[in-house]
């Protein structure tokens, strides 16, 4: 304690710049870091939302394939499970004179499709987490098609609904299309990753 308070020994300074350019190190690979989302995102076909929503992955995923595709699932689990609970206080609420007639049944029907596409993006982020490399090929292929599923799920969702449209719903709507976004590029970084090979795994 009372070390502290007196005045650094020159070896000590030394020590206290050297942690400040280690600082000053790691925060320029931080403004680097972009770089790596711009560079994995290149691949998506919603380049900017891709970007603005995995920038945070970048330090640890860095040119990793994997991480990405992980970093991609997860995300989209995220809003999906956002716009499920929407779906279901809706549909359970009755709420509003938007969910009428048709619109009513396409309500219950989001419920139920939002439920399969967050089973299947889960049981890919279940393998992608626990990929191997003798079973690579059989694993992207599962993990291919659920991405695939879900993503027919979301339009599938679109599908039900027909033009009178409250608010409300029209705001709920927007958010399906971006959770249908956000699984295209997801569906880009696994392809990505098929391609790449298991190479990079042991990482
Ligand atoms: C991004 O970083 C990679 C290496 O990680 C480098 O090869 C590339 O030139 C960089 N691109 C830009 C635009 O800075
Ligand atoms: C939606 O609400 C209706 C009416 O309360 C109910 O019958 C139906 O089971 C609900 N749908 C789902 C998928 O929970
Ligand atoms: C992970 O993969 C190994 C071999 O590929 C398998 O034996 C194991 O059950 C898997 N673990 C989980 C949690 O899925």
């Amino acid at each position: 304690m009372f070390a502290l308070l007196k005045p650094f020994p020159p070896s000590k300074q030394l020590a206290w710049i050297l942690i400040l350019c280690c600082c000053l190190a790691s925060q320029d690979a931080g403004s680097n870091s972009n770089n790596y989302t711009e560079d994995a995102c290149s691949v998506t076909p919603h380049r900017d939302l891709c970007i603005h929503s995995l920038a945070s992955f970048s330090n640890e995923a860095r040119q990793n394939p994997s991480k990405w595709a992980r970093a991609g699932v997860s995300v989209t689990i995220g809003e999906a499970k956002k716009v499920a609970g929407s779906f279901a206080d809706m549909n359970r609420t009755g709420r509003g004179v938007v969910a009428r007639g048709r619109n009513r049944i396409a309500i219950s029907d989001c419920v139920d499709c939002f439920q399969d596409a967050l089973d299947n993006l889960h049981e890919s982020l279940d393998v992608l987490r626990n990929l191997s490399v003798v079973q690579f090929g059989s694993q992207m292929e599962d993990v291919t098609t659920w991405v695939s599923a879900a993503l027919t799920d979301g339009d599938t969702c679109l599908d039900g609904f027909d033009q009178a449209r409250g608010r409300q719903l029209t705001s709920l709507l927007n958010c399906v299309s971006k959770v249908s976004y956000l699984t295209s590029n997801a569906l880009a970084l696994v392809n990505k990753l098929a391609t790449t090979g298991p190479g990079g795994l042991t990482e």
